[in-house]
């Protein structure tokens, strides 16, 4: 099972970062996979009750990785850290399936209760650099949370959250983050590209100057077909039966 969720773990960053090449290199220099390892250890120790053992990996993985997750965290399969510098996850947050962190986000707490304090994160969500997610509610499958933005209340399915404190700027139907539906940075697939756009435009004007030049071929072989050709055809586009009445 460790094994499988390391493998899905890989196959989501060569998935989701354009720039890793091969498994070996997610392996040796993907400190978000690497922070992953770390964390599968320690959570599963904690798990045990070997509790200050589950700590002090977790502490090794934050010295390698830049990355600090309590192994009391829960996590599902498929999230991907990506660069992950920064990255803090609190002992009471939850992230679903296909989750994906930039560096800097916090998944924290606001209070210093004992019980659930920190958020719990939907599938498919998409937490951009340097956010704060701050407080025991849920963010809704398939919500982004913008660069920077501080989220302090619950997030709707979907929803895309922006600024400080975040509000929502758009909703868009819940879908898993899976590819191949996973949108990176969480930017709308729906933006025009400005390269396709003039493309288009130059198409289109081929088309158009084509049907033109097509109708001023035939407007200059007209009167030379009515030369060489039948009286009618001569009559018809030199207009001579018009004057000869
Ligand atoms: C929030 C985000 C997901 C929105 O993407 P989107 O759905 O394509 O939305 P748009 O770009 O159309 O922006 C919608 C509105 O939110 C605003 N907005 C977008 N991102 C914002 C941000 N991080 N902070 C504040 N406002 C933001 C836009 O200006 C726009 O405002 P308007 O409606 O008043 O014009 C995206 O901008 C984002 O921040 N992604 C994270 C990227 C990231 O962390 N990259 C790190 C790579 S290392």
């Amino acid at each position: 099972m460790l094994l499988k969720n390391l493998r899905e773990d890989i196959d989501a960053t060569l998935a989701r970062d354009p720039a890793a090449r091969s498994r070996l290199e997610v392996v040796l220099c993907y400190p978000g996979f690497q922070a992953m390892l770390f964390y599968r250890l320690a959570h599963w120790l904690w798990q045990r009750r070997w509790l200050l053992a589950g700590r002090f990996v977790s502490h090794l993985g934050r010295i390698a990785t830049g990355i600090e997750i309590h192994p009391g965290a829960r996590i599902g399969r498929r999230v991907f850290i990506d660069h992950g510098m920064g990255v803090v996850i609190g002992e009471t947050a939850e992230l679903g399936d296909d989750v994906t962190l930039y560096q800097q986000v916090t998944l924290g707490g606001t209070s210093l209760h004992k019980g659930k304090r920190h958020p719990t994160i939907g599938n498919g969500v998409i937490v951009g650099s340097g956010a704060q997610v701050l407080g025991g509610f849920r963010v809704g499958d398939g919500a982004s949370i913008g660069a920077h933005a501080v989220v302090l209340t619950e997030v709707p399915d979907g929803a895309t959250m922006v600024g400080n404190p975040a509000r929502q700027v758009g909703a868009r139907p819940s879908q898993p983050r899976a590819e191949p539906a996973f949108q990176p940075y969480g930017v709308c697939g729906d933006i025009p590209d400005p390269i396709a756009r003039a493309l288009q435009g130059l198409t289109e004007e081929v088309a158009t100057l084509r049907t033109r030049l097509a109708e001023l071929e035939r407007g200059a072989s007209a009167p030379a077909a009515a030369e060489e050709g039948h009286p009618a055809l001569r009559l018809i586009v030199t207009g001579e039966g018009e004057r000869a009445s």
